[in-house]
């Protein structure tokens, strides 16, 4: 649908009217100067029901990129069918921007500041992990590439939602110079930083990130704080409390090379649904910790050795006739003081 209507000339000072359209604006949810975007919460009348409306001014955003966004937008949402992604209901045009309305989601963003037990994170994780699961089972995968505190909402329940798709690619889908660095910075994978073809796992690491932002009360644009200087993510002494195995989870999410991470969602809400987020880590924690986060590489190499040694001395025991069997039945008369004539039986 595409209307021509009148509009204020500067959106940004007040809400727009379209009550013509059958909206009236509640009130304004986010905001970004730079793309031209303002999103508000609007009631439409003929639904009885509230709605969002995302608008992409031409005034502050006439550029290709918010025009591209904005088509992306609604073209996968359009594909779309996720009780926790927004549905695309209409869009519509004025002198002054297009319109997108989509469905709300009534539960506050992660931009709010809010605190979660580590055991919830793990809920908020799964639930966005469910929803990768199914945006990577579409053909071709769907990559979101702005997964952020801000674009993933959580109600009351811990059932997250997962918005904005105006940067979301099809896999393979070329990509324009332009648009390659577009996603925000501490969030986005090194390979689009460095504009390599992303994968499923190039969403996995924005959300490792957005966990590592929950779990140290970290805000997004703080993140930079926890970056060091190998460009790697490090939170582990922020939260001495995680169980060692919930800590090697989320350091395969934030690999830096992808070909390190989990390889797509489903692999790693698997392997993320046994562990164990909070307490004392058992012998068996501490070992699988030690082998994923490959700093204790030695540890393996030992317990390998180890495991040899003890291959070799069985094969030896068992060995007719060898030395290692002569002096273990020699010890044997020994312990049971019949060297003599026990010596005399076995022959040794
Ligand atoms: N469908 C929705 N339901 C509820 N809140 C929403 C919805 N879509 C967006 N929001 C809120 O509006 C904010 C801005 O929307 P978003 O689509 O992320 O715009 P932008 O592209 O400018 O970042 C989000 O951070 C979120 O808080
Ligand atoms: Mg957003």
């Amino acid at each position: 649908m595409s209307k021509f209507l009148s509009a204020d000339s500067n959106p940004f000072s007040h809400h727009p009217d379209f009550s013509q359209l059958g909206y009236q604006v509640i009130q304004e949810l986010g905001r970004n100067r730079e793309g031209g975007r303002i999103t508000y919460l609007a009631y439409a009348l003929k639904l009885n029901q509230k709605v969002v409306i995302k608008a992409f001014y031409f005034a502050s955003a006439a550029n290709d990129l918010s025009v591209k966004a904005y088509e992306r937008e609604i073209e996968i949402l359009q594909q779309l069918n996720h009780s926790r992604i927004p549905r695309y209901v209409t869009s519509f045009e004025t002198s002054a921007g297009f319109y997108m309305v989509q469905e709300y989601k009534n539960a506050p963003s992660l931009g709010i500041k809010r605190s979660f037990h580590p055991e919830e994170i793990k809920q908020i994780a799964l639930s966005i992990l469910e929803i990768l699961v199914y945006l990577q089972k579409q053909v071709p995968p769907i990559i979101h590439r702005d997964i952020k505190p801000e674009n993933i909402l959580v109600d009351e329940h811990l059932n997250a939602y997962l918005v904005d798709f105006g940067l979301a690619r099809l896999k393979g889908a070329k990509m324009s110079l332009s648009s390659f660095v577009v996603g925000t910075p501490g969030f986005m994978p090194p390979e689009e930083q460095f504009g390599h073809a992303l994968t499923e796992a190039s969403d996995l690491y924005s959300l490792g990130a957005t966990l590592i932002c929950l779990l140290t009360n970290t805000r997004s644009v703080e993140i930079g704080k926890l970056i060091d200087d190998k460009q790697r993510l490090n939170f582990q002494k922020l939260v001495p409390q995680l169980n060692p195995r919930f800590r090697s989870w989320l350091v395969k999410m934030v690999e830096l090379k992808r070909k390190h991470r989990y390889v797509n969602a489903s692999a790693a809400m698997a392997a993320l649904k046994p562990i164990q987020v909070i307490g004392a880590a058992t012998g068996l924690d501490n070992f699988v910790a030690a082998i994923q986060e490959r700093k204790r590489f030695n540890l393996l190499i030992l317990a390998t050795l180890g495991l040899l040694a003890v291959v070799s001395a069985i094969l030896i025991i068992s060995q007719p006739g060898n030395a290692g069997k002569r002096l273990l039945e020699t010890k044997e008369c020994q312990d049971l003081e019949l060297s003599k004539n026990c010596l005399k039986e076995t022959g040794y």
